[in-house]
């Protein structure tokens, strides 16, 4: 059926074997190749029965599938600084400004960087942290380096 289809396309796609694919792709890939999968089975039930049912499934299904896409995306954020903290750093950093509270990375309200040093770790990572550079526009570092070395502290 459609579903598997849809996998098989992406596994086979990507070279690798079903066991590292199902593994690998349980948190990020499935959620959203399964809603993808229902949502074309959907589409072939409706070409073939339309009936107002399908249709209101199908503008949900829709949904579901356009918030994921967003959520994967970056770009969404736009340059927003303090949403960009949120999405990309709160998982890790202690920032009251922003409600956050991780614990794995230094807190900021007591680090208090500049903001040139906010973007030099941005971009490039460190140790433990992941650079972003690729992953944020320079604009979004520049955002949220800005929003740090505002709201740090405070
Ligand atoms: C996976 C966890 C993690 C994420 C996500 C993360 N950081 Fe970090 N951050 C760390 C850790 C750990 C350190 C300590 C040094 C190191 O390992 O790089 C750190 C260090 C820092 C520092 C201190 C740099 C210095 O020179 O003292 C700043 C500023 C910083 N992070 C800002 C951010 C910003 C802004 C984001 C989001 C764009 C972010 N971090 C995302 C874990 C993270």
């Amino acid at each position: 059926m459609a579903s598997r289809s849809v996998v098989n396309i992406v596994a086979g796609a990507s070279h690798i074997s079903w066991r590292d694919f199902l593994l690998g792709t349980v948190i990020g890939l499935v959620p959203g190749v399964t809603v993808a999968s229902i949502f074309v089975d959907r589409v072939a039930a409706a070409i073939q029965e339309p009936g107002a049912g399908t249709f209101a499934m199908l503008a949900a299904m829709g949904a579901v599938l356009e918030r994921h896409l967003e959520l994967a995306s970056p770009a969404q954020l736009g340059n927003d600084g303090k949403a960009i903290f949120k999405a990309e750093c709160s998982s890790c950093h202690t920032l009251s400004a922003a409600g956050a509270t991780g614990t794995i990375g230094p807190n900021l309200d007591q680090l208090r960087p500049k903001q040139a040093t906010v973007v030099h770790q941005v971009t490039n990572g460190g140790a433990v942290m992941p650079a972003f550079k690729g992953k944020l526009t320079p604009a979004q570092i520049q955002a949220v380096a800005t929003f740090v070395a505002t709201s740090a502290g405070k």
